[in-house]
C-alpha cells in the first residue's frame, strides 16, 4: 500500500516506521525540518528502543522517505493523521489545532478512493465532523478512525504486534472500502489472529478514552490503598500482589507510588471530562476528578516524606532526583510526577541535582533553572535520595556502594522497587509511598 503519515512525533514517527517494516511505501510529513531531518537520515528525534534500527533498516529498503512537503501525500491512497491533541491552555479541553490544520492542508491532495485515517487521540464526535467536512470538500474520500494504543518505550513492539485493532468506520460502501484497505494495511498483525473490532465513530474514538480512563483508574485505585496503607501501617506492594491473583483484577498497572504522568493518561482524562461537560454527561466521568486528585496528591506526599526525613525542612539540603522521564525506558518529560516533586522541592529551597539516563537533555529544556546532572554529581554528598523513575539501574543500586557517596543514608523509593530489608540493612533511612 502508498501510505502518508501526517504528523512525525511519538506516534506518526513510529506508525511510519513500522508500516514500512510491515512492507509499505511510506511518506512521513512533518511541518518540523529538523525532526524531518533526523527522520530522514535514519535517526530518531526523541528516545524510543528499536526505533533507530527500524528507521536505518526501512530508509536502506527505500520505502521509506521523510519531508516537510505536504503535496507529497499526493502519492499515496491511505493517510493516517498522527498530529498532537494537547491540553488547551489554561483548561482541559483537548487543542484540536493540529487535526483540524492537517485535515484542511490535506484536502487539496486527496485523490478519489483515498482513506484518511484519524490516529490522534480525539474528543468524541471529532471523526463525524470531520466526516462532513470531507463529504462536501472531497466526496470520493472517505474517513476511519483507527486509535492507538501504544506505550512508550514499547512503541514498535506494541504497533507491530497491537492487541487489538479498531476500526471505526461510516455506515455502507464507504465503511466497507474503509475496511477494506485497513485490512490490506494491517495484513501482517491480521495474520497473527489479532482481533479486529469493526465500529461506528463514536465507538472507536470513546474505546480510547475509556482505556486510558481505565488504566488511570487502576493506578490511583491503588495509590488510594497507598494512602491508607499509610494510615495504618499496612504494606501496598503486598496488598497489591494479593489482590492481583484475582484474574477478574489482574495485577497490572497496581503498582503505587508517584503515579501517573506523560503525554496521554493526564490530558486524555481531563479532555475526557471536558467533553463529557460539553455532552451534558458530565456525571458519567466525575470519578475522573478523583482519579486526578488521587494522582496528583501522591506528589505532593513525597515532597512531605522528603520534608520528614530531612528533619522538618528542605532549604538549602542536597537531594539527589533519581529520575526526570515520566517512566523508564523514555526521555519524554510531559507531565512527569518525578520532575514536578524535584521542581517543587528546588521551589522549596532544596539544593536539588537531578539525573536521568535519557531525559536530561528535555528536563532542562523545560527547567532550565533546575540543576541537571550526571548520576555521580547528583549522588555525591546528597543527603536524601529520591528514587522517582524507576530506571533499570536505578532497581539495581548497591546500597553499600551509594551509601559510601552520600552524606546521609536517605533514600525514598518513590516507585516502590528496592528491597527496604537490604537498604536497611545497609544503614539507610528507608521510606517509600504506602509502604512502612
Ligand atoms: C499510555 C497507555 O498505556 C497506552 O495504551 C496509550 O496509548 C497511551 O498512554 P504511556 O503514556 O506510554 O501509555 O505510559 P504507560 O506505560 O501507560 O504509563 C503511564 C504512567 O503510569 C507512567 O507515568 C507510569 O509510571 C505510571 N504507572 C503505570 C504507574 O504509576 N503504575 C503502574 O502500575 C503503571
Amino acid at each position: 500500500m502508498r501510505i502518508s503519515v501526517i504528523g512525525c512525533g511519538y506516534l506518526g514517527a513510529v506508525h511510519a516506521a513500522c508500516m514500512a517494516q510491515l512492507g509499505h511505501d511510506v511518506v512521513g510529513i512533518d511541518v518540523d525540518e529538523r525532526k524531518v531531518k533526523l527522520l530522514a537520515s535514519g535517526e530518531a528525534p526523541f528516545f524510543e528502543p528499536g526505533l533507530p534500527e527500524l528507521l536505518s533498516q526501512a530508509s536502506a529498503t527505500g520505502r521509506l522517505r521523510f519531508t516537510t512537503d505536504l503535496a507529497q501525500a499526493a502519492s499515496a491512497d491511505v493517510h493516517f493523521v498522527c498530529v498532537g491533541t494537547p491540553q488547551v491552555k489554561g483548561g482541559y479541553a483537548a487543542d484540536l489545532t493540529y487535526v483540524d490544520a492537517a485535515f484542511e492542508a490535506l484536502l487539496p491532495h486527496l485523490g478519489a478512493g483515498d482513506v484518511v485515517v484519524g490516529k490522534s487521540t480525539v474528543p468524541v464526535g471529532t471523526a463525524a465532523r470531520l466526516a462532513a467536512t470531507l463529504a462536501d470538500a472531497a466526496p470520493e474520500v472517505t474517513l476511519a478512525w483507527n486509535p492507538e494504543f501504544l506505550r512508550e518505550g514499547f512503541a514498535v513492539q506494541d504497533t507491530l504486534h497491537p492487541d487489538r485493532l479498531v476500526y471505526g468506520v461510516a455506515s455502507g460502501a464507504a465503511g466497507e472500502h474503509a475496511v477494506e484497505v485497513l485490512d490490506a494495511v494491517y495484513a501482517a498483525p491480521l495474520a497473527e489472529d489479532t482481533p479486529r473490532l469493526v465500529t461506528d465513530y463514536p465507538t472507536a474514538e470513546l474505546v480510547k478514552v475509556a482505556a486510558n480512563s481505565f488504566l488511570a483508574t487502576k493506578i490511583s485505585f491503588i495509590n488510594a490503598m497507598a494512602e491508607l496503607c499509610e494510615a495504618t501501617g499496612a504494606d501496598v506492594t503486598q496488598l497489591a500482589d494479593a489482590i492481583g491473583h484475582d484474574d477478574r483484577i489482574g495485577r497490572k498497572f497496581l503498582n503505587a507510588g508517584l503515579g501517573f504522568g506523560g503525554g496521554c493518561l493526564p490530558k486524555d482524562i481531563r479532555a475526557f471530562m471536558a467533553r463529557a461537560d460539553e455532552l451534558g454527561a458530565d456525571q458519567a466521568v466525575t470519578f475522573l476528578k478523583e482519579i486526578d486528585a488521587i494522582n496528583v496528591r501522591r506528589r505532593g506526599r513525597m515532597v512531605d516524606l522528603a520534608t520528614e526525613v530531612l528533619g522538618g525542612d528542605v532549604a538549602g539540603r542536597r537531594i539527589a532526583v533519581l529520575g526526570a522521564a515520566f517512566k523508564p525506558n523514555s526521555d519524554d518529560v510531559r507531565d512527569s510526577p518525578a520532575l514536578d516533586v524535584a521542581v517543587r522541592l528546588m521551589e522549596l529551597g532544596a539544593q536539588v541535582r537531578v539525573t536521568d539516563p535519557e531525559a536530561g537533555a528535555n528536563a532542562h529544556a523545560v527547567h532550565p533553572d533546575l540543576d541537571v546532572t550526571t548520576f555521580d554529581a547528583a549522588v555525591d554528598g546528597a543527603e536524601a535520595v529520591l528514587l522517582l523513575t524507576e530506571w533499570q539501574q536505578y532497581r539495581e543500586l548497591d546500597p553499600d556502594a551509594l551509601g559510601e557517596r552520600v552524606a546521609a543514608r536517605h533514600v525514598l523509593d518513590g516507585r516502590n522497587v528496592l528491597d527496604p530489608g537490604r537498604w536497611r540493612a545497609a544503614g539507610w533511612t528507608y521510606r517509600a509511598l504506602g509502604r512502612h
